[in-house]
């Protein structure tokens, strides 16, 4: 280290006469034993005077802990603390995800003749295929799903959400409600909220009671938790049918504006039928749209078959 430093200080310094260079080597001889001095004695002891003498030979560690400073891949000990918010700051995302679209004005089911497909006790093997034709149609729906097949297919769920489908409460595993204690009801209605809520980061608060059967202790366990009652005023009857010529025909004839159209998405038939059943709809004049839309607001404790 000592012989780099007297080499390489005169260079930078030789650019006068003979008598300046003889003085400034002169200077080089303390300017070394200052720099050794400064390498030897804590930063507190070195005068700012002795600050350019030492350069020279502290120069390389400098250099050093400027490559470290520059060069992430280096030794990590120089290297100041980055906390992670630091470190994610500065990077811009290649491709932003777009913002969330906001829920749109929505159709005004007052003035249009408006419809709603709804789908129980999924989700389930044939779901994701009946999304894909919803999609393709840029159709709505609403499922009325079990917390225990949305504990199976999360996915799924998360999906619906996200493509804009609205997801209702059909209890945890489809028991008669009313065979149950208000507790053991609210259990069941409870338990497949939090699994919504977990799954797709909104609170159902549209409930389907299975098999369809209610009545005042139901409502009143609804009422207790802001859900209102959703029923139908179609049965396509697929779950006993299982035949799409039937389910489509059920759905098309039953239809009025303003209906609420029971289907089950468990079934392939059903979802078998559910493009004729659309394009059949839309072409008579029908606009298909959620069950919120349909309805708008809902009153806790209530109970709807249609608009
Ligand atoms: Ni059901």
């Amino acid at each position: 280290m000592r012989d780099w430093g007297i080499s390489d200080i005169p260079v930078e310094r030789n650019e006068g006469a003979m008598r300046r260079q003889r003085v400034a080597s002169g200077a080089l001889v303390g300017a070394v034993w200052l720099g050794l001095a400064a390498l030897v004695a804590p930063p507190s002891a070195a005068t700012p005077s002795d600050a350019p003498s030492a350069a020279p030979l502290v120069d390389p560690l400098g250099r050093q802990l400027g490559r470290d400073a520059r060069d992430p891949s280096a030794d990590p000990v120089p290297t100041p603390p980055v906390t992670p918010s630091q470190q994610e700051a500065p990077v811009p995302e290649p491709t932003p995800e777009p913002a969330p679209e906001p829920p749109a004005p929505g159709p005004d089911c007052a003035v249009l003749a408006c419809v709603a497909l709804t789908f129980d006790d999924g989700p389930g093997d044939y779901t994701a295929l009946l999304l894909d034709d919803l999609a393709a149609r840029g159709v709505p729906a609403t499922f009325f799903v079990l917390g225990s097949q949305v504990d199976k297919h999360p996915d799924i769920v998360a999906r619906m959400a996200a493509e804009g489908h609205a997801v209702g409460n059909h209890s945890w595993s489809h028991p008669r409600l009313t065979t149950l204690s208000a507790e053991e009801a609210g259990w069941q209605i409870d338990a497949t909220t939090t699994i919504v809520q977990q799954t797709t980061g909104t609170t159902p608060t549209l409930v389907r009671p299975p098999y369809g059967v209610s009545n005042d202790t139901v409502l009143a366990v609804l009422a207790e938790r802001g859900a209102a009652a959703i029923m139908w005023s179609v049965d396509t009857e697929d779950w006993r049918n299982r035949d799409v010529e039937i389910t489509t025909q059920r759905a098309l004839e039953g239809t009025e504006p303003g209906a609420i159209i029971l289907m089950h998405d468990i079934h392939p038939t059903s979802v078998q039928a559910v493009p004729g059943i659309v394009d059949q709809l839309q072409a008579a004049g029908y606009t298909l749209v959620t069950v919120p839309e349909l309805l708008g607001p809902t009153t806790p404790g209530q109970l709807y078959r249609n608009r």
